[in-house]
């Protein structure tokens, strides 16, 4: 094992969902934006980026939400909490960053015209595809068929409706959080991933763009007494690991 496994090794072993925070012991804030610029390294899908991260500091809002995320202890004590949003509406943004970035690269390395025109149309005319939908969900049916005749003759990519894409946001964001909460465990604090809040009214409170969706609050700081509530326990790996 190298000596990063070694690293890696312990910080995956030592990272638990803590879920009672220490309301006196230093608590460097820092470490939480650190973290999040970590997260925003995480592989995510078609490098979209349709996420946002949301650090609810102030002792007055942390409240507010944590009462939100009914009143769980991994939210109440928590130093600082943070919201994993989705952005679906940023998908024609975040493409016209993408082609834009990938013409500065032309730029660097020789291309024939030929690839950069299938390299850009990658964002020009796929991502639209797959990511634009209206709220009846007509685009979202057809795409569905479209896969499923295509299917049919060749390997043809089956999540393309939007439920699908929704999907996909969730994954890319969901890597993002499991960066943030390595990263804050290598920085010596503990993380709690939360699903049980109440989305609407925290979207209120925080005034939230329409689109967001909270994938995670992850509740943040150093582990406090009794924090850890159980043994960890995991299914057997052979259960869960095959090898096909
Ligand atoms: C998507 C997700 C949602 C979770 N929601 C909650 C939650 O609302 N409250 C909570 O106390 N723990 C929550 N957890 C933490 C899990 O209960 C915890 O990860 C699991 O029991 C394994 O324990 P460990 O993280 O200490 O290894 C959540 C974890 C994930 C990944």
């Amino acid at each position: 094992m190298t000596n990063n496994a070694k690293y890696f090794d312990d910080l995956v072993n030592e990272r638990r969902s803590v879920r009672v925070y220490d309301q006196e012991a230093e608590f460097d804030h820092a470490s939480v934006q650190r973290s999040l610029e970590r997260a925003t390294l995480s592989p995510n899908s078609s490098n979209m980026q349709m996420w946002e991260f949301y650090r609810v500091t102030s002792e007055d809002l942390k409240k507010e939400v944590a009462i939100n995320c009914m009143k769980q202890k991994a939210a109440t004590t928590a130093r600082e909490l943070v919201l994993f949003t989705v952005r679906p509406s940023l998908w024609s943004e975040r493409a016209e960053f993408n082609l834009e970035e990938m013409k500065k690269g032309f730029e660097k390395k020789s291309l024939s015209e030929k690839d950069q025109n299938r390299a850009l149309s990658y964002y020009q005319k796929l991502v639209p595809i797959l990511y634009k939908n209206d709220r009846l969900g007509i685009r979202s049916f057809g795409k569905k068929i479209f896969s499923w005749a295509v299917g049919l003759k060749r390997p043809m990519v089956r999540q393309v409706s939007k439920k699908d894409i929704t999907v996909t946001l969730h994954k890319s964001v969901a890597l993002a959080a499991m960066t943030f909460m390595y990263s804050m465990k290598s920085e010596g604090y503990d993380t709690c991933p939360m699903e049980g809040f109440d989305s609407k009214r925290i979207k209120k409170i925080l005034n939230l763009p329409k689109d967001a969706e909270i994938s995670m609050i992850i509740g943040c700081g150093p582990a406090g007494e009794g924090g850890i509530y159980n043994e960890r326990v995991r299914v057997p790996n052979d259960k869960v690991i095959f090898e096909v």
